[in-house]
């Protein structure tokens, strides 16, 4: 084992009404990857923005690195000392070239005045040339693929003489081949002796890459533990305290069709998809990600344009042209990126949670009823078990996970007749998934038909009566999911 790198010592984090870290100690060891997991809410945003000196811890803990304490606890002395956090959202300049947006950095506090261009290309190129990348360095980085995108941001730590490399939630917006990928490139800066702090929801991937495990609950630390020591089964009961039964529930058989795709192509995206979808009736999308999944779910929400097919509603043809008119008819979309498409984070919970229904809680004057918005975000913020229980609390001040159950309860608002959820339980942890899986079956129970579009075979298997299998743009199998399994599923996706 590897000597310690970073010693985190007795550090708490005190918010508003909230205490998000509470005398939390553990070590992280030189060349090691190192998980941190715990529930939605447990505190791993916080220690890691702790690290990353966005936050500063109260009095009385401190941060060793390297054998010597922090003094300032500022993004500064963090960056200096080798600590670079890639956020989910990488917070990349997105118009900047691939160059400079790794080399500027390093090339600024160098303290050259005149732009050497060639000095930065040099810079970009060495960092590229380690995570053998091949890409063309004057691109916008905005133009680059979410896998590429995470790539660079990691070339700017290695830029920037990372030492420790921190990484919340990297993997969720990849798919398998690019995860693996992703792996490799961890496995090869941790040969460079670099330490990683690898934060995910996913326990076959943490399990896969990591040498060991720091488990936080309710802003505690649970301690530390080797990657031979655990199981699923004790590392979820050391995150959420009681055993978790991952329920499989009925299925059923419905005809009440509600909605009928015939024949929908888009060029380049997807070709010739037939489904209906009947009241009632959970109906699983799924297959790898890019196999148009999204796409189709979006073309008949309104906010894709399809070239050529039809979408019957109730028997009658529909053209539906924006998400506003999708709405009207009682179609609810949730997307896949909460922070992209589905939060406003400078509003309150109360805020976003209404957006969807403004009209139904508003009097003829347009003025909103404060009570009826009150009453509804109390009865949402419950049935969601959204954390904690403050609707005046802006959303950014969520935890990812929480956040993205203002989402999912903001379009569950409208009352819809169709519910469509893109990967409802990605980034929420292995105690809500059920708790979300129990949600959506109730509405389906209700009368309501809801279609699932997902990666996760149990997570299809446990809650949808029918599945699509798709496969570059095509359904390549429709099957009943009583009595099917994972390998039948993946037989016709791959
Ligand atoms: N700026 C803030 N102001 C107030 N409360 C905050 C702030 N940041 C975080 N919190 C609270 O601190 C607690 C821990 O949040 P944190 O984001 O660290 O959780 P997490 O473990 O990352 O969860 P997730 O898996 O859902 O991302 C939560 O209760 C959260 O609401
Ligand atoms: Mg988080």
């Amino acid at each position: 084992m590897g000597q310690p790198l970073v010693e985190i010592r007795n550090i708490t984090k005190i918010f508003p009404g909230v205490t998000a870290l509470e005398d939390i100690s553990f070590t992280i060891n030189a060349g090691e990857i190192h998980a941190l997991i715990g529930e939605n809410g447990a505190g791993k945003s916080t220690m890691i923005k702790i690290l990353s000196g966005l936050y500063k811890p109260e009095p009385g803990g401190e941060i060793v690195f390297d054998g010597e304490p922090f003094r300032e606890y500022s993004t500064l002395e963090s960056l200096h000392r080798g600590i670079v956090v890639i956020y989910q959202d990488f917070s990349l300049f997105s118009n900047l070239s691939v160059m400079e947006n790794i080399a500027l950095g390093p090339y600024v506090s160098a303290g050259k005045q005149m732009v050497d261009w060639k000095a930065m290309e040099e810079i970009a190129r060495k960092a590229l040339d380690k995570l053998q990348l091949q890409i063309d360095l004057h691109v916008p980085v905005g133009s680059l693929s979410v896998a590429k995108q995470q790539i660079v941001a990691i070339a700017r730590a290695l830029a920037n003489n990372a030492r420790l490399l921190v990484l919340d939630e990297p993997t969720s917006a990849l798919s398998k081949g690019e995860v693996i990928k992703l792996f490799d490139i961890m496995r090869s800066l941790k040969k460079d002796g670099i330490s990683l702090l690898f934060i995910s929801h996913k326990l076959d991937e943490l399990f896969a890459i990591s040498d060991r495990f720091t488990v936080l609950r309710d802003g505690k630390c649970m301690g530390t533990f080797d990657e031979e020591e655990l199981d699923d089964d004790r590392l979820i009961s050391l995150m959420v305290g009681r055993k978790i039964v991952y329920k499989i529930f009925d299925k059923n058989k419905r005809d009440d069709v509600i909605l009928e795709v015939k024949h929908l192509s888009k060029a380049g995206q997807f070709k010739d998809i037939n489904f209906t979808l009947s009241r009632g009736e959970i109906l699983g999308i799924t297959g790898l990600v890019g196999a148009g999944r999204t796409e189709v779910a979006q073309a008949v929400f309104g906010l894709n344009p399809f070239d050529s097919g039809e979408v019957l509603l109730e028997g009658k043809p529909v053209r539906v042209q924006k998400p506003s008119e999708a709405v009207k008819l009682g179609i609810a979309y949730v997307p896949e990126n909460r922070l992209q498409e589905g939060l406003v984070l400078g509003k309150s919970v109360k805020d976003n949670l209404v957006i969807t229904v403004l009209n139904s809680i508003s009097n003829r004057l347009g003025l909103v009823d404060a009570g009826k918005k009150s009453k509804l975000t109390a009865e949402w913020m419950e049935k969601l078990n959204i954390k904690p229980l403050m609707p005046d609390l802006l959303t950014s001040k969520l935890s990812g996970g929480n956040q993205q159950r203002v989402v999912l309860s903001k379009w569950l608002a409208t009352n819809p007749k169709i519910l469509i959820v893109d990967e409802p339980t990605n980034g929420i942890d292995v105690g809500a998934k059920t708790e979300i899986h129990q949600i959506l079956r109730t509405l389906a129970e209700s009368g309501i038909a809801v279609i699932v579009i997902s990666s996760e075979l149990p997570e299809i298997l446990a809650i949808a009566d029918r599945v699509l299998i798709m496969r570059r743009g095509r359904i390549t199998a429709e099957k009943f999911c009583e009595g099917l399994n994972q390998e039948d599923i993946l037989s016709k996706a791959i």
